[in-house]
């Protein structure tokens, strides 16, 4: 239906209509069980979930709502990187499939002309030293036009469609951003984050810009100097102190 050429991604593809969150969905399966690769594909999204527990605006046809069920033999420490490899392979699919080339925002909003058209929530099932599968999700905001958003979101939301003025296929992003996925999903497993490091950090436009990171512990300025090889990122504050940022929210001030 999807027309995947992949090979071990999307073998299993659960198909809804309407679901309260397809995090939701991919964690009970992951729990029963599920293979790596188990997809879970929505139209619509009651409860669509955000990271730092906001929600996500998920309309019926308009976008991608999307889970994918990973189980790599890593360290817990490890599991920012995925994040990381799934916005490279958002990028990559999105640039295949529309000529649109997004920039990536630390850690994994994809920005089209500084607004936001997708988004990636990692969510973990894990024991004190074992990783039992990782919830990917991702959410892009294809043809979504601007009365469909809230009020509030109009200023930093948009969409493919609203960028772009044309409608595009969803079936064709999903195929293409799969794809690059699972390539990049087996360099990752034989040769490390480095390689997948190096790709992030060509399309991420926060690196070298002074930004402000509002964090759990109170907000940081500074600049945003690169991430380590966890996928944390390092901001320089005006003394000259370099903080590890873990979480937060980032907004480019230059
Ligand atoms: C963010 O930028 O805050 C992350 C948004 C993630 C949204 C996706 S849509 C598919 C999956 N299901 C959810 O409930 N959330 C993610």
């Amino acid at each position: 239906r999807l027309g995947l050429e992949t090979k071990q991604l999307g073998r299993s593809i659960h198909y809804e209509e309407t679901v309260d969150s397809t995090q939701r969905i991919a964690q009970r399966l992951a729990y029963d069980g599920a293979a790596e690769g188990t997809i879970v594909i929505a139209e619509e999204q009651l409860g669509g979930r955000g990271r730092l527990e906001r929600s996500w605006h998920s309309p019926k046809y308009k976008g991608i709502w999307m889970s994918i069920i990973l189980r790599p033999r890593i360290p817990i420490m490890q599991t920012p990187q995925l994040t990381l490899l799934m916005a490279v392979a958002a990028v990559k699919g999105i640039e295949q499939a529309t000529g649109c080339e997004p920039g990536i925002k630390w850690p994994n909003d994809l920005l089209l002309n500084g607004k936001k058209i997708s988004g990636i929530l990692t969510e973990l099932q894990a024991d004190s030293d074992r990783i039992h599968s990782l919830i990917i999700g991702i959410g892009i905001n294809v043809n979504l036009e601007l009365e469909d958003y809230p009020e509030e979101l109009r200023n930093t939301a948009s969409s493919l469609f609203i960028e772009t003025g044309k409608e595009w296929d969803r079936a064709t992003i999903v195929q293409s951003i799969l794809l690059e996925l699972e390539k990049l999903y087996s360099l990752y497993l034989e040769n490390g984050f480095y390689p997948i490091k190096l790709l992030w950090e060509s399309y991420a436009v926060s690196i070298g810009k002074r930004v402000k990171a509002t964090t759990l512990n109170g907000s940081f300025t500074g600049i945003a100097k690169g991430i380590t090889d966890e996928g944390v990122l390092l901001l320089e504050d005006d003394n000259g102190k370099v903080h590890h940022i873990y979480s937060a929210d980032i907004l480019i001030e230059s």
